[in-house]
């Protein structure tokens, strides 16, 4: 069944609205699983710390993507592809999209070759639909001021990766939203979306 994924750059907000949306898919009985990226495996959680752990400052680019890269393919064969195929949703908080932009663009390593090995990795299972919730400067600056997160990277990155978002805004799957907007009205507009897709 479909596989929906949340996209963004850091604070734009995609863990609000998947907990809203998990709270609506709930009452609506309806069979889903949540997971996130990296992560979501025992094994991608070992990744997970690998990857956040400042002390590991002196990561090359083609490690830190290979790792992302590692973790997906763990997560899509033991839990989402077997969820797929007995017609559960899967939601994604984050995927493929994220080394496009993180690594791709952010990184430096390019559309092209991020783009091979996420096929590689994922067997080439895309996302039905993506959210891609877009936000500026100021709302990043102001969300990151209260998070208080020492992993995050400021906004000439940001930039950068989002230009990978960017480059994406074509395919059909990709669903823009304004993430600067109220979380009940970007929240409308995803169930909008997933009402006109799937038979909810
Ligand atoms: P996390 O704390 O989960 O951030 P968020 O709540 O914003 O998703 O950390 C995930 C970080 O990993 C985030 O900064 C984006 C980055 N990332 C990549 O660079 N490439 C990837 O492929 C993925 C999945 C995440």
């Amino acid at each position: 069944m479909p596989l929906i994924t949340f996209e963004g750059i850091d604070g734009c907000g995609k863990t609000t609205q998947i907990e809203k949306l998990s709270d609506y898919l709930k009452n609506k009985k309806v069979n889903f699983s949540v997971f996130r990226e990296p992560g979501g495996t025992k094994i991608g959680e070992k990744i997970r710390e690998i990857l956040l752990d400042s002390s590991n400052n002196n990561m090359d680019e083609k490690t830190e993507f290979l790792l992302y890269a590692a973790s997906r393919s763990q997560l899509v064969k033991e839990q989402v592809k077997p969820r797929l195929e007995v017609g559960e949703y899967v939601i994604l908080d984050r995927y493929i999209d994220s080394s496009v932009a993180y690594q791709g663009f952010g990184r430096g390593l390019g559309k092209r070759i991020v783009t091979l090995i996420n096929e590689f990795a994922t067997d080439m299972i895309y996302p039905d639909l993506t959210f891609y919730l877009e936000i500026d400067k100021e709302t990043f600056e102001k969300r990151m001021r209260n998070k208080d997160r020492l992993e995050a990277e400021g906004w000439e990155f940001m930039k950068k990766v989002m230009e990978g978002y960017n480059s994406l805004k074509g395919t059909k799957r990709f669903i823009l939203i304004d993430g600067r907007e109220q979380k009940d009205k970007i929240f409308q507009r995803i169930i909008e979306e997933l009402e006109k897709h799937f038979a909810l």
